[in-house]
């Protein structure tokens, strides 16, 4: 619920439990935030002494009123550069005279119903009953720049998204040399930052660090959000824990560079933004144009990361995942990636789906390697057409055979890439982003193809298109496995060449929306090198995201704790793979990477043919669990009981289902530890009254007792060991 005080020119944005409260400055206009944070009554004249901005003057010589004191510590919600405000700014100009300085002020504000679209951009979306939309317009009459500030806020979850719009109403061009979609003043109460950190096959583990002067955060310059960092960043409580202690989580829908970062004054307040990264960007607004950023979300919660995480979940799946697969049971499938890499061929692929059809599993995907003369990875990337000696017949006959088992069949295709090694490329050399007179760096000896220029765009579309309307595909793993380097665009003038970052983002989102709307009934797997392209811009287009090219059920554990911090389980892809893992080397019970990938999509990726006879004869029984859980698991309410990361010993969460009658808890002991007697978890959200029956030994339980005493967990003698408990109300 948004409302706006008229006497007192104050702004109160309301979720379910967190109140967000900004003003109008009387002085000069500016607007200025007072408060995020636990929900409060309606009083909101009152709110304006917590932003501190009005406090008296301490010394006669200190005046608070000055403009440039004034600026130094006005907490902005959206500030601007070159007036005298010396912190990082949301939004940097530079004017065709070469000047920076811009000053914004209140001119009108609406608020209506609902929430449009942001043109071009994935961005949460919901109805005139769910969320409410804040739109305030500042101007800076001197350059003739407006800017109009969103705010969307949800009826079913303690979220509120933003967004800016710049638009040049002058007679000259201008420059956005930086954008922040949202910015955060908050008070330091000692607090920590929390980010997501990694590497490939190693992504999103949790890191926490004290908040210090200066500034502090994370970024990504390659291109894309990227394995290393991860666009979320939460201010939290120095004493958090799941279930205790203030949050406050911010998360970008964006799919690019971006920059999350925490900047603490010398008045003991944070500056906290997230926006596209500066990083050669420059974004050229010529007289009459407009800029829009991309979406943030920020949460708050006053318990804990539990709830933080829920926040999340509930607006992902409410609000901005679009696929119709979204509360649907996925295919199993089986991914031909790790079992037989580049060397395969039909009959091969054939001998894998008849096992699995007789199995259980439900769908075969055929990874890398089906096309032009791509018998390893250094050729043939864009050139999208069957490579007839390893699937003769092409890929209808294929097809057809893999369908004729009772299979479905997904393809692998990378789109935006070109190997040096191909006839696309021999054609098009100018077709890939490079500089010309500097030899490009190769990353897995291919280049990116510069999807900003119309030509690129429509020739990789019809690659797609012709791919997908050859056989009847019902899947596809859209990868993308190289970082941006060496920029340029034979299509952008000198005065545009900072817009290819973002231009190339661009372009991606509107060749998947194309990919969407053709193929409605097509599941769409997002996939970056794993999971270097795991964020909320891409679960836009694609109900479920490669979460990581390490497939070791142990690594998994940190990493999908790291993305079920913000994503729900159902978009996390998580398969069964062979041992040794091909990532560590590690060698774990098949029983145990079974119950880690139940918490995902749920799949295998191994040679189905030359697997043990003990672990193909537990195949039908993780596919029963999969039918069993799934609804549970893709739809249910996500806790965190344990936290290898934390503990060094064991992981433990659970699921429990939207009307509490089940929970499902997986129990996972990594390392076990001598002469110790059997632990208990405590459970998570229960209600206290309710009583759950142990669905294996019949034991009846209270839900008190669960969250209390804790749920005991068998004791088992060795490592990389799993449970399952089944929970029902009784
Ligand atoms: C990436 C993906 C893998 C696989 C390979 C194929 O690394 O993450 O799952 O598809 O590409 O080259």
């Amino acid at each position: 619920m948004i409302t706006y005080n008229d006497a007192e020119r104050i702004f109160k944005l309301d979720t379910p439990h967190t109140s967000y409260i900004f003003g109008i400055d009387d002085d000069f206009g500016y607007l200025i935030h007072y408060y995020y944070g636990h929900k409060i009554r309606n009083d909101i004249d009152n709110a304006r002494y917590v932003s501190r901005l009005y406090d008296g003057d301490i010394l006669p010589g200190v005046n608070t009123k000055d403009k440039n004191s004034f600026l130094d510590f006005a907490p902005f919600e959206y500030s601007t550069g070159g007036i005298g405000d010396y912190r990082s700014h949301a939004l940097e100009i530079e004017l065709a005279d070469g000047t920076t300085a811009t000053e914004l002020q209140y001119v009108n504000h609406k608020i209506y119903k609902g929430k449009n679209p942001l043109e071009g951009l994935p961005a949460t979306f919901g109805d005139e009953k769910s969320v409410e939309t804040l739109e305030v317009t500042l101007r800076d009459p001197i350059i003739k720049l407006t800017v109009i500030l969103s705010y969307s806020v949800f009826a079913d979850t303690d979220c509120i998204t933003r967004s800016a719009r710049i638009i040049n109403d002058g007679a000259s061009p201008v420059f956005i040399t930086r954008v922040m979609s949202t910015t955060l003043n908050l008070e330091n109460k000692d607090y920590n930052l929390l980010t997501l950190h990694g590497s490939w096959a190693r992504e999103r583990h949790k890191e926490f660090r004290k908040i210090a002067h200066g500034f502090q955060g994370v970024s990504s310059r390659r291109g894309e959000s990227s394995h290393q960092e991860h666009p979320f960043m939460a201010i939290t409580d120095k004493n958090l824990t799941e279930t205790q202690g203030e949050v406050y989580g911010f998360n970008f829908i964006y799919s690019g560079n971006f920059v999350a970062q925490a900047d603490l004054d010398q008045f003991n307040f944070i500056h906290a933004e997230m926006g596209i990264n500066p990083y050669n960007f420059k974004w050229k607004l010529e007289a009459g144009d407009s800029f829009a950023t991309p979406e943030a979300v920020m949460t708050y919660s006053a318990e804990g990361l539990g709830a933080m995480t829920r926040s999340f979940h509930n607006l992902y799946r409410n609000h901005l995942i679009r696929s119709k697969f979204l509360h649907k049971k996925r295919p199993i499938l089986i991914n031909n990636w790790e079992a037989t890499y580049f060397n395969f061929d039909t009959e091969k692929l054939l001998s894998i789906a008849r096992d699995a059809a007789a199995l259980g599993i439900e769908m075969l995907v055929m990874d890398d390697g089906w096309f032009g003369n791509r018998y390893d990875d250094n050729r043939a990337l864009g050139d999208w057409t069957v490579n007839e000696e390893k699937l003769p017949g092409g890929l209808k006959y294929l097809v057809d055979e893999v369908n004729k088992l009772g299979l479905k069949f997904g393809i692998w295709m990378e789109p935006e890439m070109v190997s040096p090694d191909s006839d696309l490329y021999r054609a098009h050399p100018d077709w890939a982003i490079q500089i010309p007179g500097r030899a490009p760096g190769l990353s897995r000896n291919q280049l990116v193809l510069d999807l900003t220029r119309p030509e690129v765009w429509e020739h990789t579309w019809h690659s797609i298109e012709t791919v997908l309307k050859s056989a009847n595909i019902e899947y596809l793993k859209w990868d993308m496995n190289r970082q941006l380097a060496d920029l340029y665009s034979a299509g952008l003038p000198a005065d545009r060449q900072g817009e290819l970052y973002h231009r190339y983002v661009l372009a991606v989102y509107r060749l998947q929306e194309k990919l969407v709307t053709t193929f409605p009934d097509l599941l769409i797997e997002n996939c970056s090198g794993g999971g270097a392209r795991f964020d909320p811009g891409m679960l836009y287009y694609s109900p479920q995201i490669w979460t990581s090219d390490d497939t070791d059920a142990i690594e998994r554990l940190s990493i999908q704790e790291g993305t079920a911090l913000i994503y729900p389980l159902s978009t996390m892809g998580a398969h069964v793979s062979d041992c040794p893992n091909h990532a560590v080397g590690r060698v774990t019970p098949f029983k145990t990477r079974g119950h880690v990938a139940l918490a995902g999509t749920f799949g295998y990726e191994l040679d189905i043919t030359k697997i043990s006879v003990e672990d193909r004869a537990q195949i039908p029984i993780q596919v029963a669990q999969y039918h069993k859980y799934n609804d549970l698991v893709r739809e249910g309410d996500y806790y965190r009981l344990a936290s290898l990361a934390d503990n060094g010993e064991y992981d433990a969460w659970m699921v429990k289902s939207q009307d509490e009658r089940e929970i499902l808890v997986t129990f996972v002991q990594v390392l076990n530890h001598p002469n110790f007697k059997s632990r208990t978890l405590c459970l998570q959200g229960l209600d206290p009254q309710k009583t759950y029956r142990d669905c294996e030994s019949g034991r009846n339980y209270g839900a008190d007792t669960l969250m209390y005493a804790g749920l005991p967990i068998p004791r088992s003698w060795g490592d990389f060991k799993s449970t399952l408990i089944h929970l029902e109300e009784v």
